[in-house]
């Protein structure tokens, strides 16, 4: 199976067994949004304990706020969205459809590449163990033709980049002969700037001025409750206030899935140093994230850092956590050091003073910004695509397993007695009082035992609990692991503490 059709079968499984749905599905959907069903939110609001409990009860010097969606419209001025929050669209005049022409171009470059990857694999299979790929590349003519083009494509593209030139953006897509996936023509408009905000009347005077915006970003929220918290908080540089909730992105995406969204959520936290100290937090928050994300289990080879070259206006220094996704590697989570730029910025539209005053050397000065910011339905997209297996099993048969970290998984243990008689369903409801305090869990009777085992194994339950008549007389129930589908025995009384060791978000959080 290629990596693009193992997204779409995980597209598929995610809404089978209620995962993710597409928003609005009986109105034929909503493009790029999507509802969260019984297990999916399960999973996100696991991926979101770990990450507040990480953040705030680990870090004495972290807190957490819940701000609005809506703020002062003056935020988003002072915070650079209103003038600078802007993708390149074009349109097609014959289907009618938008584009982002960056994305336009960046696929023409992603296939130019797959191109060159197709002439690799055709060069090892012809050559076979004598495969000198290093050489092939630099000498075969087709690459060397493929990579001239590449090269000058992708030159053009990053000065049209750098200099925000609207024009350059549309003749590359002319030049390189790019075409309407839907009409199959280059009639194209002009290149416009879209800003990404989502706006809303904030009265109904219907006055422009009444415009409130739908927060981009919920870092906003933390800046202009910096003063508040830090006084209410009696909070000492460095410290950190943390938050995570709803952001809004008008963004012109296709086939993304939960990737890239018009309503996703953040877990952001901004740490707030002294001057000058920026570049060590930064260092130190790298290493920090890096080690949150490796501890989930999910193989250290699949993240790698990207720092950027190019630095946002208000940034000295920026990377992502990228994450090894069915497409790619692709940002999962940025860290940037902001300086000073937000609090700057909204002392100054605001006239409120926001300095922090230094006890220790008498000093006042608006505190730099180290930021961590991931997106939650990234993370769950993370998770779920790193999980998804498709095993073969002895006599042909096949199953489907999630192999989510166990504590992050959404059902941590199911019930089932072997069949619905003879006192067996008597005794799985005493086991299900037992765990149902500590565990969600599902109790399941019907259809043959390997049916509930693949239904369990779908949505990646770690452990399934079988109560058989053995049971009756000692006491045991046999415990199926997901992972090994190993069996073994196991005192009633002994379930809780055995689950526990497997399933606790403490433990992963010890491990940190
Ligand atoms: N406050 C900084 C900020 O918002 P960003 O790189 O634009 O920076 C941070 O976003 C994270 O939010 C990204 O790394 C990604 O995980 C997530 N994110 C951004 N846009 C998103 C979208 N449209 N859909 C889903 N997640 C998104």
């Amino acid at each position: 199976m290629t990596q693009e059709e193992l997204f779409k079968v995980l597209v598929a499984h995610c809404k089978e067994y209620g995962f993710i749905f597409p928003s609005s599905e009986i109105y034929d959907g909503l493009a790029a949004v999507y509802d969260y069903g019984q297990m999916g939110v399960q999973l996100k609001n696991n991926i979101k304990n770990y990450w507040w409990e990480a953040m705030t009860r680990l870090n004495e010097n972290i807190v957490g706020i819940d701000s609005c969606v809506f703020m002062h419209p003056k935020t988003w001025v002072a915070s650079g969205h209103v003038a600078a929050f802007n993708d390149p669209l074009i349109d097609n005049k014959d289907s009618k459809k938008r584009y982002r022409a960056d994305v336009l171009i960046e696929d023409y470059l992603a296939k130019i590449e797959e191109k060159i990857d197709k002439e690799v694999a055709k060069g090892r299979k012809k050559f076979g163990d004598s495969f000198n790929e290093e050489q092939f590349r630099a000498t075969n003519p087709n690459i060397l033709r493929e990579r001239a083009k590449y090269d000058e494509v992708h030159a053009r593209y990053k000065a049209a980049e750098d200099a925000n030139d609207l024009e350059a953006y549309r003749q590359i897509i002319i030049d390189c002969g790019i075409v309407c996936p839907i009409s199959g023509t280059a009639n194209w408009t002009d290149v416009r700037q879209f800003n990404l905000m989502f706006s809303t009347q904030g009265s109904t005077t219907g006055n422009s001025d009444d415009k409130l915006y739908l927060r981009p970003e919920t870092a906003q929220g933390i800046f202009i409750n910096y003063l508040n918290v830090q006084k209410t908080g009696r909070m000492k540089i460095p410290f950190g206030i943390a938050q995570i909730g709803k952001a809004f992105r008008n963004e012109i995406v296709a086939r993304q899935f939960i990737f890239r969204m018009k309503e996703f959520e953040q877990m952001e936290m901004e740490f707030f140093v002294k001057p000058g100290t920026e570049m060590e937090w930064f260092r130190a928050w790298k290493e920090n994230r890096m080690k949150w994300h490796v501890n989930m289990g999910m193989g250290a080879e699949n993240y790698r850092f990207h720092d950027h070259e190019k630095l946002a206006h208000y940034a000295n220094a920026a990377t992502d956590i990228e994450f090894n996704f069915p497409f790619g590697f692709k940002e999962l989570e940025g860290i940037h050091s902001r300086t000073d730029f937000d609090l700057g910025n909204h002392q100054s539209l605001s006239g409120k003073k926001i300095q922090y005053f230094d006890p220790e050397t008498g000093e006042s000065y608006v505190p730099y910004c180290v930021e961590t910011s991931i997106g939650v339905d990234r993370m769950t997209l993370a998770v779920l695509s790193h999980a998804y297996t498709v095993e073969e099993l002895e006599g042909g048969d096949s199953r489907v397993v999630l192999k989510i970290p166990a504590p992050l998984a959404p059902v941590k243990v199911a019930v089932m007695p072997l069949v619905k008689k003879d006192g067996l369903p008597e005794i799985a409801q005493k086991v299900v009082d037992l765990l149902k305090y500590d565990f969600s869990y599902q109790y399941d009777e019907k259809d043959s035992i390997g049916k509930r085992y693949r239904r369990q194994d779908a949505i990646g339950t770690p452990f399934c609990v079988t109560i058989d008549h053995d049971t009756v007389s000692d006491g045991c129930v046999t415990v199926r692991d997901r992972d090994s589908m190993t069996q073994e025995r196991v005192r009633i009384e002994e379930l809780r503490d055995m689950i526990e060791k497997k399933v606790s978000l403490t433990n992963l959080l010890k491990n940190l």
